[in-house]
């Protein structure tokens, strides 16, 4: 285990975690809940590089934390039940599931592609603070590789991620010391993803009645609400996807990936990362699927990529827009 990387949480160190997130670091930080590791929610590569901090096998979609209210408000569309919550809770132990805005700035790998965002205003003066530096948006899924509990302490979080992070902003034990409810409001019927900090009845008092997505009993771990969530609802291209393609068709469009990729007969071809690197294709998966995906072309075929690091969740990524899984 590595403290090295330890700071405590004083004004001049949130400064210094402010900036290196503004190069495109990571920096572990509290909130009330549990503590989060933050990466500039814009910013592609550093957000590729939560995933492969944590180990993730798949791009699990990430909550975005935002300084205020406002703040959340640019990147996603709040109706009624979602301004009475946020107006109650936040800053708090809520997540807000909304529809995205057309202009949003955060990068579509933190949502994995989807077209709805998770959101939260945490209620913990570190992270509000360094929100506020840093200027932007952060990622904060639990700052623990996957499969490790979710830490509530900075040396929970060295022990798990050690030198992945840059530095961890060591702000005590988390009060609260679970995670945030997930409340997704994008339809008419108000859904609880995963229970957490804010009582079910708190939610029903100011959003009316609410479904729950979780399997039964419903106060079981997080990863059910996270697997009904996260399987719910997906990214899909309106075109076919052909995956492990070695050299497209005439007219398709072509996602290659490595210093291998010839465009053939393709009507137009985007390399994930013409060097091979996992992290850089992971930054561009979306972006690129998106920009392939015109009816200019009939369908989108994809180079293989190996199963091997960020490669995995890229391939279960594709997978699933492809309808495979
Ligand atoms: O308390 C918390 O929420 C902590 C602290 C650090 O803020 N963060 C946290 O993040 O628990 P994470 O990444 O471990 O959990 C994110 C959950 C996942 O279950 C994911 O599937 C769900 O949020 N989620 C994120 N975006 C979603 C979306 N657009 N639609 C549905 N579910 C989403
Ligand atoms: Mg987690």
């Amino acid at each position: 285990m590595t403290a090295a990387n330890i700071l405590s949480a004083t004004s001049e160190n949130i400064v210094t975690a402010a900036r290196l997130v503004n190069e495109g670091k990571l920096v572990a930080f509290p909130t009330e809940t549990v503590y989060g590791l933050g990466a500039d929610a814009t910013n592609d590569e550093a957000v590729a590089s939560v995933f492969s901090a944590k180990a993730r096998p798949t791009f699990n979609p990430l909550i975005i934390h935002f300084k205020d209210m406002d703040a959340a408000a640019r990147a996603v569309t709040f109706n009624e039940r979602a301004e009475r919550l946020a107006g109650a809770i936040w800053p708090g132990s809520l997540t807000l599931v909304l529809p995205r805005r057309p202009e949003c700035e955060i990068s579509l790998l933190a949502a994995a592609g989807l077209d709805s965002l998770a959101v939260r205003v945490p209620g913990d003066d570190v992270a509000l603070t360094l929100l506020r530096e840093a200027g932007c948006p952060l990622t904060a899924p639990s700052a623990n590789r996957s499969g490790d509990v979710s830490p509530t302490t900075a040396a929970h979080v060295a022990e798990s991620l050690g030198d992945a992070v840059e530095v961890i902003l060591d702000g005590g034990p988390s009060r609260v010391g679970i995670e945030s409810a997930i409340v997704d409001l994008t339809d008419e019927t108000t859904v609880v993803l995963r229970p957490g900090a804010v009582a079910m009845k708190n939610i029903e008092a100011l959003a009316g009645p609410v479904a729950s997505a979780c399997a039964a009993p419903c106060a079981g771990p997080p990863a059910s609400g996270r697997k009904a969530s996260f399987a719910a609802r997906h990214y899909t291209t309106g075109l076919p996807l052909r995956l492990n393609v070695a050299e497209a068709q005439l007219g398709e469009a072509f996602l290659a990936f490595g210093p291998d990729a010839r465009e053939g007969d393709a009507a137009h071809m985007l390399n994930l990362s013409p060097a091979g690197d996992f992290r850089e294709a992971a930054a561009n998966l979306f972006s690129m699927l998106h920009e392939l995906d015109s009816p200019e072309y009939y369908s989108i075929a994809v180079m293989p990529i190996p199963e091997d690091g960020l490669g995995r969740a890229i391939n279960d990524r594709l997978r699933r827009v492809a309808g495979h899984s």
